[in-house]
C-alpha cells in the first residue's frame, strides 16, 4: 500500500502525461516537489529547458519571475506557477519606472538586469544575465557605463571580476544576506578540510572568504567533480537535498541555517497536482512588454 505522498507523486505524474506537461524544479524547491520534476536546475538552465520543450504546458516549481521568463520565451505554451504567492522579494525591490529614471539619470549606459526581475524590468533593459553567466556576459561589454539592477552584491561580485565599474541598485536577497561571515569561521574550525562554495548573491565580506563563488547549477556540478569529500553551502538550503542525492559520499553542510526562501517553499505537491488538474493559475506577459522583454532573456539564453 502506498503512503499519502507516494499517491500524489503518482497522480501527478498521470495528470501530467495526460496534459503533455513538463514540470520544472528550480534547485530551491523542497526535496519530494525536486524528486517529482522532470527537471532540476538553476534559472539559466530553467529558462533553457523552457525554451527548448515540446510540451505544451510548463508547470513551474519556483518564483514568479521564472514562470514569467518561461512565459516570455514559449508565449504558445500554457506556464502554470502552482502558487501566486511565490514571488522574489529582491525582483521586487526595482519597478520599471525606477529603472527609466535612473536611464534618464545616466543616458548611454547599457542596461544589465538580473534574471530575478519583473518582465516590465527586462522590458526597459538591453541585456539579461544569471548568476551563471553575468561575469561571462559582462566583460564583453564595450559600453563606457553599465547599470546592473537589482542585486548590489551579484553587481558587486561581476565588478571584482571583470574590473568594470558598475551603477548598482541597492536591491538584495533577504535570504542570503543571512549568511554570515562568521558562519565560514565558525564551520571552518569544525571542517578544517572542507571546501567553501557561496552564491554571488551572498554579502562581499562572505563572497571573499569562499573558495569558490558559483550559481546554483555551478555548485551542482562543482559537488559532482571535486576531490573534496567535504563541502560548505552558502546559498539556500533547498539545494542540500539536490547534492546529498547526487553524491552520496560527500558529506555536505549548510553555511546558514537561517538562509531558508520562505517563497520558493510556498510550492508543494499538492499545488502541483490542483495546478495540474485546473491548467491555472496560468503566467502570461503583454505581448508589448514580452516583445520587448525577449531582446534582453534571448541574449541571456544564448549565453551559456
Ligand atoms: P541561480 O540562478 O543560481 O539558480 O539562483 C537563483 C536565485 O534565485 C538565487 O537566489
Ligand atoms: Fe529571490 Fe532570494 Fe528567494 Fe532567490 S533566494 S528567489 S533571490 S528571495
Amino acid at each position: 500500500m502506498k503512503d499519502g505522498r507516494a499517491q500524489l507523486a503518482e497522480k501527478i505524474r498521470k495528470l501530467r502525461r495526460e496534459r503533455n506537461a513538463i514540470i520544472l524544479a528550480h534547485n530551491y524547491q523542497l526535496g519530494e516537489v525536486q524528486d517529482i520534476a522532470d527537471f532540476v536546475g538553476d534559472s539559466l538552465e530553467l529558462s533553457q529547458r523552457a525554451a527548448g520543450t515540446d510540451a505544451e504546458v510548463i508547470v513551474f516549481c519556483g518564483v514568479h519571475f521564472m514562470a514569467e521568463t518561461a512565459s516570455i520565451l514559449s508565449p504558445d505554451k500554457v506556464v502554470l506557477l502552482p502558487s501566486l504567492e511565490a514571488g522574489c522579494p529582491m525582483a521586487n525591490m526595482i519597478t520599471a519606472e525606477q529603472l527609466r529614471q535612473m536611464k534618464k539619470e545616466h543616458p548611454g549606459a547599457v542596461v544589465v538586469c538580473y534574471v530575478n526581475t519583473t518582465a516590465d524590468v527586462k522590458a526597459e533593459s538591453d541585456i539579461c544575465c544569471t548568476s551563471a553567466n553575468g561575469v561571462q556576459l559582462v566583460q564583453k561589454l564595450k559600453a563606457e557605463e553599465i547599470i546592473f539592477v537589482p542585486d548590489q552584491y551579484l553587481g558587486h561580485y561581476i565588478s571584482t571580476q571583470t574590473g568594470k565599474k558598475m551603477i548598482l541598485w541597492p536591491g538584495y536577497c533577504p535570504t542570503h544576506v543571512r549568511i554570515q561571515a562568521a558562519d565560514i569561521h565558525r564551520l571552518r574550525k569544525i571542517y578544517p578540510l572542507a571546501e567553501v562554495m557561496v552564491h554571488p548573491e551572498c554579502r562581499p565580506d562572505v563572497a571573499v572568504l569562499a573558495d569558490f563563488v558559483l550559481s546554483t547549477g555551478g555548485m551542482i556540478r562543482h559537488a559532482r567533480n571535486t576531490q573534496a569529500t567535504e563541502i560548505i553551502v552558502g546559498t539556500e538550503i533547498g539545494i542540500i537535498h539536490r547534492l546529498r542525492k547526487e553524491n552520496p559520499d560527500k558529506v555536505f553542510v549548510p553555511l546558514s541555517e537561517q538562509a531558508v526562501c520562505p517563497n520558493m517553499k510556498l510550492i508543494s505537491l499538492e499545488n502541483v497536482l490542483w495546478s495540474l488538474e485546473d491548467l491555472s493559475p496560468r503566467i502570461r506577459v503583454p505581448e508589448d512588454i514580452r516583445i520587448k522583454a525577449k531582446k534582453a532573456v534571448d541574449r541571456m539564453v544564448e549565453v551559456s
